[in-house]
């Protein structure tokens, strides 16, 4: 039977310790909006292509909004399929005339200029990928920018010692490579994608996804002013057909895709019998295991930032919690308190924690499974915040008495819902976790060292958190098992795509 259960939570007493009624618990913060007065945009953007932006040979533009006032913030030009081969042809001649031939040690000088100016611009980053993404200021000004900065930091200093890093294996690079990236961490995904390519001596065509390109776009003029020569990386915008248009290029020598499970397939199908190399990033569904010796506070917390950061948009979210039988009261108690306490709201307000969904379309399929998991009998809680009338919001969710077989259990919902289960002993909740076609990521809070390595073992998944959640490194490789996709970025792994040996 479904129910939904919004309780008003009484003073109560627990180990001898007072719980505040959960109406005091929320702190009133005045607004503090990050200000928008610095940010340069223009109203209409065309595709980046040798080191100059132009007008689309298709004609055609599309508008990027705003998701949390749905508003039109520019126009972005969308690349046909002649759009494309223009901008691969240019890949092609700076390879094979410019980047092939030019000293690692100056490859790394360009890569090391974009990082500093990543970071010199970083409050002008920050802004734009709040106001076109939806996620809160806080986590792009702290975790998005500085982090692709240090992604461009860390691959320029590989890219004079590749033969150190593969010795005796003489590498060499690919030559142009196609990158199509999501709307979940829009100059992330675009900084894990470039910055090894272009350190291992390749030439780029990125495409961003079609309601974030406007960080990709001020990336673009990063580049330009950094006097990279032109060709080496070109930005082109567009939709699924662009992407499929860039995938197909026989000009193309790698694909480096992160996004949905579902046009990962299709990718991989439409290269199938190429001499192209391939990388995937795909979904997740991973799995948050609370033992009882866990310091039940922090892991509360570790629950919040694995499933609630950035609205739930992460590959890797911590989107199924699995609790030991005997803390599971204690942690679900913790868990819809602190739940109240986030606020959901303007994503350039510093003091949010759950930001705007990224689109329209987003949102109704997060609806769709918020009905789903009703219908499926599961009991859904959520904080009783208040959201705003316009614009993409989602209170932060989490649905109680699932099982294994709830689709929402199984299925990607890439919002703020999270799943919660119990477990007895190690060995059931090693199998349960592990049922599931994904294995990106998984989280283990425990006191026991001894736990962790046994678990990071048995888990099938490509990272695994112990007594933490969602922490990235550009020297940690990152990338899934199973239907999660194959390939890793990050780290000296995240060379290996992008060379021959
Ligand atoms: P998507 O996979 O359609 O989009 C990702 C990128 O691929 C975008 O740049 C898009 O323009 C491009 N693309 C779409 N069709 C293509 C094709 N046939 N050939 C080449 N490129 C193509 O993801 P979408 O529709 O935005 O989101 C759907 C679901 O995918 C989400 O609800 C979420 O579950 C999952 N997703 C997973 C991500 C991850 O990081 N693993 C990121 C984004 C979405
Ligand atoms: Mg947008």
């Amino acid at each position: 039977m479904s129910k939904l259960i919004k309780e008003k939570e009484n003073i109560e007493k627990t180990n001898g310790s007072v719980q505040l009624k959960s109406s005091l618990t929320k702190w009133q913060y005045s607004p503090a909006p990050e200000s928008t007065d610095h940010i340069h945009l223009e109203k209409q953007y065309g595709l980046f292509i040798n080191n100059q932006f132009v007008k689309p040979l298709s004609g055609k533009y599309f508008d990027t909004i705003n998701p949390a006032t749905e508003e039109k913030i520019a126009e972005i030009a969308e690349a046909d399929e002649k759009d494309v081969d223009k901008a691969v042809q240019a890949a092609k001649t700076a390879y094979e005339k410019y980047w092939k031939k030019l000293p690692a040690k100056e490859k790394a000088k360009y890569i090391y200029r974009i990082a500093r100016m990543i970071q010199e611009r970083s409050r002008e980053l920050a802004v734009i990928e709040s106001m076109d993404g939806g996620k809160p200021i806080r986590e792009s000004r702290d975790i998005d920018i500085p982090l692709a900065a240090n992604h461009f930091f860390y691959y320029a200093g590989w890219a004079d010692k590749l033969q150190y890093a593969f010795s005796n294996r003489n590498p060499q690079p690919i030559g142009v490579t196609g990158q199509i990236i999501p709307w979940n961490f829009p100059l992330l995904m675009a900084a894990w994608k470039i910055a090894p390519a272009l350190a291992c001596g390749n030439t780029v065509v990125l495409k961003p996804a079609e309601t974030t390109p406007l960080t990709a776009l001020k990336l673009a003029e990063i580049i330009r002013d950094c006097d990279l020569p032109p060709g080496v990386v070109n930005i082109i915008t567009g939709a699924g057909k662009t992407g499929a248009a860039i995938v197909k290029h026989p000009l193309v020598n790698k694909i480096a895709f992160t996004g949905s499970t579902e046009v990962g397939k299709i990718i991989q199908k439409a290269i199938a019998g190429t001499n192209k190399k391939l990388t995937l990033e795909l979904g997740g569904k991973s799995a948050n295991i609370i033992f009882d010796d866990a310091p039940i506070n922090e892991a509360v917390e570790g629950i919040i930032n694995g499933i609630f950061f950035n609205q739930g948009h992460v590959c890797c979210a911590g989107s199924r919690l699995f609790v030991q039988e005997s803390v599971y009261d204690e942690v679900v108690r913790k868990l819809k308190h602190r739940m109240k306490s986030l606020i959901v709201g303007d994503p350039l307000d510093k003091n949010t924690d759950i930001g705007a969904i990224n689109s329209k379309q987003q949102l109704e399929k997060i609806h769709y499974y918020l009905d789903l998991g009703i219908k499926e009998g599961a009991s859904i809680y959520q904080s009783d915040c208040k959201l705003p009338s316009k614009g993409y919001f989602c209170p932060p969710t989490l649905f109680l008495e699932t099982s294994q077989s709830h689709r929402i259990v199984q299925e990607e919902i890439f919002g703020p819902v999270l799943t919660i289960q119990t477990f007895r002993t190690v060995e059931e909740v090693i199998e349960k976790a592990n049922n599931t076609p994904y294995g990106l990521a998984a989280g283990v809070w425990t006191d026991k060292g001894s736990k962790i390595f046994n678990m990071t073992s048995k888990m099938r998944a490509g990272v695994v958190w112990a007594n933490t959640y969602n922490k990235f490194d550009p020297t940690s490789p990152f990338g899934g098992y199973k239907e999660s996709g194959f390939g890793r970025e990050g780290g000296l792994h995240g060379l290996l795509p992008y060379l021959n040996l």
